[in-house]
């Protein structure tokens, strides 16, 4: 396959949700978790960890995990999922619509991707909070390094909210916290732009005001 440019691949990096069940082959799973121990980490501590989830078993756990997050926080809004000026209420819907389909078919995705920091010393939700800038860069390497692949992939969060349950679920020690689930597959859908803010919007030069 011919390699994507950068920007492209920037620009063409949904969150695809709708995952197909064919296995992905486990040196292009390994390819992804080395693009993104290429990104930077504070201190260069390098204090990312990463899990590959295929086992039935743990999926499907992690995938009840998901369900409650999604249930919790899809729920109020699903008969009225409101809108956004950049995102209009079909928008949204079809995004919730993508999470659900999400929900119910977790387990079967081939791989969920689990983005975990160590820090050596036990967990506490400040830990957490402060250790979110050192791996979010790997998370989004990883992300581009599965669109230049042609693989589909979304950052997700709502299965990881019971710190203990997850913890649990994947047998981790108390020094090291999960941030982000990332299923992987290839994708039932097609990849396209994304949409954003113009950045005449978000931007301005030396001062805010
Ligand atoms: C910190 C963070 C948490 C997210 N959590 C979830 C999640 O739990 N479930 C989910 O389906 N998508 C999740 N997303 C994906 C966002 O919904 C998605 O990136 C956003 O809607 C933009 O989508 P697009 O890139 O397809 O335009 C999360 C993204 C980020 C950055």
């Amino acid at each position: 396959m011919e390699e994507m440019g950068l920007f492209d691949a920037m620009y063409h990096c949904r969150a695809m949700r709708k995952l197909d069940t064919k296995p992905v082959p486990e040196e292009l799973l390994v390819k992804l978790i080395d693009a993104a121990n290429q990104a930077p980490s504070g201190s260069n501590m390098q204090s990312g960890r990463w899990i590959i989830v295929r086992d039935a078993g743990v999926k499907q756990q992690l995938a009840e995990l998901n369900r409650k997050g999604v249930e919790a926080y899809i729920g109020p809004m699903i008969d009225n999922p409101g809108s956004l000026p950049h995102h209009d209420q079909a928008k949204r819907l079809r995004m919730m619509q993508s999470v659900i389909w999400q929900m119910e078919h977790l387990h079967e995705i081939p791989a969920l991707i689990i983005a975990c920091m160590d820090f050596g010393v036990k967990v506490d939700a400040a830990t957490m909070a402060m250790g979110g800038g050192s791996i979010w860069p790997g998370i989004q390497n990883l992300l581009l390094a599965a669109r230049g692949l042609g693989l589909g992939a979304a950052p997700t969060t709502l299965a990881l909210g019971d710190r203990a349950a997850v913890s649990e679920v994947l047998k981790l020690p108390e020094s090291m916290g999960a941030y982000s689930l990332i299923p992987v597959g290839y994708p039932l859908g097609k990849f396209g732009p994304v949409s954003r803010k113009p950045v005449s919007e978000i931007l301005r030069f030396d001062t805010w005001s």
